[in-house]
């Protein structure tokens, strides 16, 4: 594909090539976003970033990612502080938003409702997730991490298992990710959930149409026992209709040192888009995992950076700039505190 100028609402638009690119120019990202280099080549351009859901990482992420290039951001959270509150229709706000800034990230309710937002503007419109529908970016940042975390170039992600557990009938980010592996050759999808929340058919037959192996369980350590990549999802609470159906499913599935000590591959990595429900009775990934070697969240949402800037460079037709307006960046800037 040609990133510049194009809006990037699923991850159907990708091909290998694309994330080749992509992620080739995300590592060169990465002295800015751990703080050693700072680039302006973003300078004077502004991000409307629009998020009509709850949000902390992706929102933040998205402008940390733009601010680290230079850029300003200007954001909105919910509707009720918007004008879509007073019922403005969403080709007038994006028709207006786009008249204020250079690239657009939008998080809403509704499946298909970004592509709505794109289709009214010709400023790249980024889908920050459109409901139970995509997480684009998430997927690129989840991927990105996988071949870190396993020390792997693209090439080498086929043959790899990676079981997804949870709700995955709403969970967005797993309906992306599912997706965008099956790019790859000979992976076995192993995918846990309750029955009336399996993965929608549409999804797994895309999987399988690629060769893909996919088994479901409903059996949470049936189904890690031979994964490579373990990924937890919550239980989305804001996409049930009735509190005792939600009630019912909340801390099904759930994974704490000793269980990842008695029932998962040595080595395996454990990741969750986040946010993990943390509250008593749920906690899909247990507090005691913190600072486990194999416990790859954080670092999951701090590649978030690199690859959110990989992308606004590429959309906004300066990847082959960043370098050359970068100087040493000169403040203070501690480890993280689960630094190995
Ligand atoms: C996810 C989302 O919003 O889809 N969070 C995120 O963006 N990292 C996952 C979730 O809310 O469960």
């Amino acid at each position: 594909m040609d990133f510049k100028g194009s809006d990037i609402l699923s991850v159907d638009q990708f091909q290998k090539e694309d994330l080749k690119l992509l992620f080739d120019t995300a590592a060169q990202m990465e002295i800015y976003a751990t703080r050693q280099r700072v680039t302006r080549v973003l300078e004077g351009a502004v991000l409307a970033n629009l998020f009509f859901e709850p949000s902390t990482r992706s929102r933040v992420s998205f402008g940390a990612a733009f601010n680290r290039l230079g850029g300003e951001v200007r954001d909105t959270t919910g509707f009720r502080f918007s004008s879509m509150a007073k019922g403005e229709s969403v080709y007038d706000t994006s028709r207006v938003i786009s008249g204020y800034s250079d690239v657009m990230v939008v998080r809403h309710p509704e499946e298909g409702a970004v592509k709505q937002f794109a289709d009214a503007t010709k400023i790249p419109v980024i889908n920050g997730g459109d409901g139970p529908g995509e997480h684009p970016t998430q997927a690129l940042l989840d991927l990105y991490t996988v071949m870190k975390e396993h020390g792997r170039s693209l090439d080498q992600i086929d043959g790899l298992s990676i079981a997804m557990i949870g709700d995955l009938k709403n969970g967005r980010t797993v309906h992306s990710l599912a997706k965008l592996l099956s790019l790859f050759e000979d992976l076995s999808f192993t995918l846990v959930s309750p029955k009336s929340l399996r993965m929608p058919d549409e999804v797994i037959e895309r999987v399988r149409s690629r060769n893909h192996q996919v088994q479901e369980t409903e059996n949470l350590a049936e189904g890690v026992k031979n994964a490579d990549i373990v990924y937890m999802t919550r239980i989305q609470e804001e996409r049930f209709s009735s509190p005792e159906e939600f009630a019912r499913h909340r801390g099904r599935y759930s994974i704490d040192r000793k269980f990842y000590a008695d029932q998962c591959k040595e080595g395996a990595v454990l990741m969750h888009p986040l946010p993990i429900d943390g509250r008593p009775g749920a906690q899909e990934i247990n507090d005691d995992l913190h600072g486990h070697p194999k416990l790859a969240v954080y670092r999951q949402t701090d590649n978030g950076i690199p690859v959110r800037m990989a992308l606004f460079s590429l959309v906004l037709g300066v990847a082959d700039k960043v370098h050359d307006v970068a100087k040493d960046a000169l403040w203070y800037h501690p480890e993280q505190v689960d630094s190995e």
